[in-house]
């Protein structure tokens, strides 16, 4: 039944395969895969079937083409969509939404793709589970590996986010670190993979956008087609997966209006935007890829003609951000909304505010941006400025003191650019 539902089909050749196949690549021509549902067989006419579950990405597990009875959850998915009231003004729009990722499991959208792509690899009966990570899969796969109880290792780079290391280490995987990038690490990753017989979990796995896809669901639901999504944009599999969702409840006819997807990149690790911005075909891979969004430094990513297509199917766009806009959208989201992102979530505020400021979005849009991941993941006091530090002695008429003088310099309206500066730190 599963199997009549559903295939794999290479993105560039059309080649299918059937649902156990366990390679990551089309074995005739080496693209990308993508799981297909058969969309008149699974006889989908109304939300009605969703309506009286609870919320999360097994709401929808008729689109989800693993055995829903087998599954590996940690009650993924589910995640607020927040109405900014004041953010909104700092970017300049009348209606600003935040889909917060940061309140899932592990703190990250990865769970939306661990939960489906654990299920598969427990499944096809794996050995363990491997993947290359700038911090959230690691944390992410590892937290589902020890629900399955599967062996994990995870690659990621030394400068890796310190709340990331700690998760992974916390939920029991083997960690590799490596004195070199993301994309080095995801080399190594498929080096070895295969010797130990390990199922790599990464985004080019298929199965990791099959659960991803359900953010796209999920807005469908909350907030319809007629929107702007921002994302931030890495490894490129996150834009695509969104894509995707929100394609097939169109094609099951669930849904009138299709969003326009809108992908963010650091500055100086943007091959991405920068091919989307020169309109052209291939990839221009970077080396050295630079930014303090150490989620998004990513400069050779996988899944870049997945969300080549999405942008282009969707009539959307890309922007670049410096890593100074991305801070300060970082502060701004944390003061104007009591919203903690990390630094490569805050990107997607930064480029609407870009895309704003330069005309290319109008106030009157409608925009969601996907904070894909929690402010705990990386807590770098180096970067944040506070409001106020004040180091004293415990003394009460001193503090009382410091604390007059700070207090009558505060503006509320301002929030978030105004701090003062009482000592050094
Ligand atoms: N935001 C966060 C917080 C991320 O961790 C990532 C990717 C992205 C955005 C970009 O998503 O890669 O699908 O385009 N993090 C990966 C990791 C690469 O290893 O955790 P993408």
């Amino acid at each position: 039944m599963i199997e009549d539902s559903a295939w794999i089909r290479c993105i560039n050749c059309g080649e299918t395969y059937s649902l156990d196949y366990r390679g990551y690549v089309c074995s005739k021509c080496g693209d990308l895969l993508e799981v297909i549902l058969n969309l008149d067989i699974l006889n989908i006419n109304s939300w009605s079937i969703f309506k009286d579950r609870s919320r999360g990405v097994w709401r929808y597990r008729e689109l989800i083409p693993v055995d829903y009875n087998r599954r590996v959850s940690l009650n993924e998915g589910g995640t607020p969509l927040i109405e900014c009231k004041r953010l909104n003004e700092w970017v300049g729009l009348e209606k600003l939404y935040i889909k917060f990722e940061g309140t899932n499991p592990s703190g990250s959208f990865k769970d939306r793709g661990m939960t489906v792509a654990v299920t598969k690899a427990v499944e096809l009966k794996v050995k363990g589970v491997i993947c290359a990570s700038t911090g959230n899969t690691a944390a992410s796969l590892a937290a589902y590996a020890a629900r399955a109880s599967l062996p994990c290792i995870t690659v990621i780079p030394e400068d890796a986010a310190v709340g990331k290391i700690f998760q992974a280490i916390a939920y029991g995987a083997i960690l590799v670190k490596i004195k070199g990038s993301f994309d080095q690490a995801l080399k190594i990753v498929f080096q070895v993979s295969e010797e130990l017989g390990f199922y790599v979990l990464n985004s080019v796995n298929a199965w990791r956008i099959e659960g991803q896809k359900t953010l796209g669901y999920e807005l469908a639901e909350e907030i319809g087609g007629e929107c702007i999504i921002s994302v931030p944009v890495g490894n490129c599999g996150n834009i695509a997966a969104i894509w995707k969702g929100f394609k097939e409840l169109a094609e099951l006819g669930l849904l009138r209006n299709l969003p326009r997807m809108l992908g963010v990149q650091a500055e100086g690790a943007a091959p991405f935007a920068k091919l989307v911005k020169e309109h052209g075909e291939q990839l221009n891979p970077i080396d050295n890829p630079r930014t303090i969004a150490s989620a998004i430094r990513i400069g050779r990513p996988v899944n870049w003609k997945k969300a080549l297509k999405a942008i282009r199917e969707s009539g959307g766009d890309v922007e670049i951000v410096s890593d100074q806009e991305i801070l300060e959208a970082q502060t701004a989201i944390a003061r104007l909304e009591g919203l903690g992102v990390e630094p490569a979530s805050a990107a997607s505020i930064a480029g609407v505010k870009k895309k704003v400021e330069i005309g290319e979005l109008d106030k009157n849009d409608t925009v969601v941006c996907v904070c894909t991941g929690h402010i705990l993941k990386d807590p770098n006091l180096q970067l944040f400025k506070p409001i106020a530090l004040i180091e004293v002695e415990p003394d009460r008429e001193k503090i009382k003191h410091e604390l007059h003088e700070i207090v009558n310099h505060l503006s509320m309206k301002n929030i978030h650019i105004t701090y003062v500066k009482k000592q050094s730190w």
